[in-house]
């Protein structure tokens, strides 16, 4: 029986269409960084662990590494690269740059991706809600706590806009 080796994937990234032939078992992360040179999204565990490699899929925080290209095919993804508007830095970015919540910085796309897909399910978390959110994401240089306040800030900064008539 033959198997089938490619599959033909149409996805968005960033908001720009790409359509092409993808081996099967090309993961995301390696579509992003080795074909599309997004190489914003870190490679760390490949094994779902650390969270370097998280990205936004329809929304949804996934772990890039044990995504299979394919696997978005028809769906939009948002990684790092796309989080700025133009010139102007998402208010996470901001937050991260004005507490020091990227020390290495390997960590910090993943913290930043996960940290919206929270906000996009519950704009107001409290700290103990951020911490239990980004348990799956690593940071070696333990800036743990600039990274809740940076996304607290980010959450407060983005509910004033909100509430501005
Ligand atoms: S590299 Fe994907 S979770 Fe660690
Ligand atoms: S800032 Fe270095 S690993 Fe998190």
């Amino acid at each position: 029986m033959k198997t089938q080796s490619t599959f033909n994937l149409s996805v968005s990234v960033n908001g720009k269409p790409w359509s092409g032939e993808v081996p099967i078992e090309e993961t995301l992360l390696e579509f992003l960084r080795n074909r599309l040179q997004l190489i914003g999204t870190k490679r760390s565990c490949e094994s779902e662990v650390c969270g370097a490699c998280t990205v936004l899929v329809d929304n949804r925080a996934v772990s890039a590494c044990n995504y299979l290209a394919f696997e978005a095919n028809g769906k939009s993804v948002l990684t790092i690269e796309g989080v700025a508007q133009g010139e102007q830095l998402d208010p996470l970015q901001e937050a991260f740059i004005r507490n020091i919540g990227a020390q290495c910085g390997y960590c910090t796309p993943g913290q930043i991706m996960a940290a919206k897909a929270l906000l996009m399910e519950n704009p107001t978390p409290s700290r103990e809600q951020i911490a239990e959110w980004l348990n799956g994401n690593i940071c070696r240089c333990g800036a743990y706590g600039a990274i809740a306040q940076s996304i607290l800030e980010a959450a407060q900064e983005s509910q004033a806009k909100r509430e501005r008539p």
